[in-house]
């Protein structure tokens, strides 16, 4: 895929530097040749100690807001029926809302009417941006409503992994991360920070309201708000203002997202996860690079589970792989729009799928678990975030010293 060459950012203070050298680099910023994959495309992605994956997994603990059992948690909240235009989707949207506005993101309800065999429906979804002054976001993305279904019992259908796990797993994410996106705008500020290219992207997370087909799953009965947003926002121009500034004038709020993952699906146990889009295998790669390192570190060992050989959630990819068929979900939309797609959904589906059974009884915590530390720690190289290590801290009681040092695992690609 290509994206227009302007993302590529001059790498220099903008604000140290008089308006008219600031218009010709500007200029001269445009004239360039498509280079901006350093952002965009491939990358390579900051490593972190293994002390700094210690800090990650230990704060805060991985496990409570996943929790099915803990009726506080994230999880449960969200684990109620919760179809499109319904009270109970209500309540998990405003659940949602309040728990990133307590962190102080900045948090918009995109509301709208779609049309469905059933009429015309209220829509919202929710979309929370760390730093909205952010010239470049990366997204991560679930589905918070969950199937409507006309009858009882089955209009008890609570989709746990389809996707309130997904759900829950985000706004753990938000909480662990948002103190180390507050440090990095810091170093940032105070000129530490050598790569302002990767420093001015911000972490968005979007839930996405009607996903699910109120009948069978067609293109235009399925994806609501995914169709809606991908539309808005590759019609909406950006203004011109703050650090945006250097933005061509024709920019979407669309061609600002560097990568949009998509969560659907997880939380039961031996999930299989594939690279759908060869342009984002090097990403699915990094994923799968965290987690061998995360179990390199000890940090699956959990309760009752002490593999002393990792079974991994992913596939492995092999040389010469072409794209997989993708399966259809919120990504859709946007990828004819051009935004390059990290989809982490199971296949072969939970074997609950779309049936009463995936309720809390589907639900694996050690699989939970992993997939909050594989966020954090993936997310945190993605957007070279720094984890306090042992040496920063004063307290130096670590409630991880057993941990074996990291191998250095590159990814066999057979
Ligand atoms: C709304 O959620 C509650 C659980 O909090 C559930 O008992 C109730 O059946 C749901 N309402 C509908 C209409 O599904
Ligand atoms: C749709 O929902 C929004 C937000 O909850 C509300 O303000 C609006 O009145 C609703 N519109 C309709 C037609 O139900
Ligand atoms: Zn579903």
């Amino acid at each position: 895929m290509s994206f227009p060459s302007s993302h590529r950012r001059a790498r220099l203070r903008t604000l140290d530097l008089p308006r008219s050298l600031l218009l010709l680099l500007y200029i001269f910023a445009l004239l360039q040749p498509t280079r901006q994959a350093s952002v965009f495309g491939e990358r390579s992605l900051s490593t972190l100690s293994s002390d700094a994956i210690s800090h990650l997994v230990s704060t805060p603990d991985p496990v409570k807001n996943v929790d099915p059992a803990n009726s506080a948690s994230h999880l449960s909240k969200i684990l109620i029926p919760r179809p499109p235009d319904t009270e109970n989707n209500t309540i998990v949207r405003t659940y949602i809302v309040s728990t990133l506005k307590a962190l102080k993101w900045d948090v918009e309800e995109d509301n709208f009417i779609g049309e469905t065999p059933y009429g015309s429906k209220n829509f919202t979804n929710v979309i929370a941006t760390k730093d909205a002054s952010a010239s470049r976001r990366v997204i991560l993305a679930a589905h918070f409503d969950s199937k409507f279904f006309a009858t009882y019992p089955q209009n008890q259908f609570v989709g746990a992994t389809d996707s309130a796990a997904p759900c829950a797993m985000m706004l753990d994410l938000a909480e662990a991360l948002d103190p180390l996106l507050n440090q990095r705008k810091q170093r940032l500020e105070d000129g530490l920070e050598d790569d302002e290219d990767v420093a001015d992207t911000t972490l968005q997370l979007v839930f996405f309201d009607g996903e699910e087909a109120f009948r069978d799953w067609t293109a235009t009965d399925s994806v609501y708000g995914a169709r809606h947003l991908a539309e808005r926002w590759s019609t909406t121009y950006i203004s011109p203002h703050t650090k945006r500034r250097l933005l061509r004038p024709s920019e979407t709020e669309i061609s600002t997202v560097e990568h949009l993952i998509l969560l659907d699906l997880l939380g039961a146990p031996h999930p299989l996860i594939r690279s759908a889009f060869l342009d984002t295998a090097w990403l699915f790669d990094a994923m799968v690079s965290v987690e061998r390192r995360l179990f390199d570190n000890g940090a699956f060992v959990y309760g009752n589970d002490q593999a002393s050989s990792l079974t991994s959630f992913f596939l492995a990819r092999h040389k010469g792989d072409g794209n997989y068929g993708y399966i259809e979900d919120d990504h859709v939309p946007f990828l004819r729009k051009g935004v390059s797609v990290l989809h982490i959904i199971a296949s072969p589906f939970p074997r609950v799928w779309h049936t009463l059974g995936d309720d809390a009884s589907a639900l694996d915590i050690p699989t939970m678990r992993r997939w909050n530390l594989i966020l954090r720690v993936f997310m945190s190289e993605y957007l070279a975030l720094q984890p306090e290590t042992k040496a920063s801290r004063s307290d130096d009681q670590s409630s991880f010293e057993s941990h074996r040092p990291v191998a250095h695992s590159e990814l066999s690609l057979t």
